[in-house]
């Protein structure tokens, strides 16, 4: 099953498909945390990208389709894979289109007071990505990792400033593939206001 999570920034869509890649068997794939084990690793595509996700805007198409090319082409992703955070553009979603036969398009659907309350109280365990929110997923000690033990940090873009400009960028230059999505017969909304184990039973009605 090849399968594309769709939708603006806090929606969910990372803490949905960490649980759902177990219940279909398939990898998941966020450029974003791809792009941030980068940074993390100091590599010449993380000094690229480092400035630019901080801000909150788009990494360059060319560079973000060469990296999701070669990560398809790896052999955990010919079984399927749920690709989140791409295409987030309309020559991304042309290039994707040229890689691979997508499935279904979930789009995530949240109102947008929801989405800032969930991104302002996002903190994550810089080594392994771990997601929790402060109220509506805390972590057993206030602000430590329930495994590494690690200090919980807030994502640079998760500051009030970059949001403001990510859920921007995403009406413009992401929220068109909705429209592009839907014209190909694969787009299904999803309602992501409940919980995240309701979410997943919903994608699974949708899907299985
Ligand atoms: P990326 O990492 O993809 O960020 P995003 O799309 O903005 O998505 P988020 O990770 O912010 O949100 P999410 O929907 O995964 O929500 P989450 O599950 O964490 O991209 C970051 C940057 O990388 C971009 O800005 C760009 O610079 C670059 N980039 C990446 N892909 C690119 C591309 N294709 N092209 C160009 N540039 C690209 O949940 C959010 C919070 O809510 C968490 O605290 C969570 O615990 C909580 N939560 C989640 N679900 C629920 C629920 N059901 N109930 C209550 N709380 C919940």
């Amino acid at each position: 099953m090849n399968l594309v999570f769709l939708g603006p920034p806090g929606a969910g869509k990372g803490t949905i498909a960490a649980i759902a890649k177990d219940a279909f068997a398939i990898p998941h794939i966020s450029t974003g945390d791809i792009f941030r084990a980068n940074i993390k690793n100091e590599t010449e595509l993380g000094k690229l990208v480092k400035e630019i996700m901080a801000s909150g805007n788009l990494v360059p198409d060319e560079v973000t389709i060469k990296m999701v090319e070669g990560r398809l082409g790896e052999e955990d992703a010919k079984k399927g894979y749920i690709l989140d955070g791409f295409p987030r553009t309309i020559p991304q979603a042309d290039a994707l289109s040229r890689m691979s036969n997508v499935d279904k398009v979930i789009n995530f659907v949240l109102p947008k007071e929801e989405i800032l309350k969930r991104l302002s109280g996002r903190r994550v365990c810089k080594s392994t990505g771990r997601t929790y929110h402060i109220i509506y997923n805390p972590p057993k000690v206030e602000g430590i990792d329930d495994e590494t033990g690690e200090p919980l940090i807030q994502r640079d873009d998760d500051k009030e400033e970059a949001i403001l400009n990510r859920l921007e960028v995403y009406e413009k230059s992401t929220a068109p593939l909705i429209e592009y999505y839907k014209a190909k017969g694969l787009l299904v909304d999803l309602d992501c206001s409940g919980k995240p184990e309701d979410i997943l039973e919903d994608l699974k009605k949708i899907l299985l």
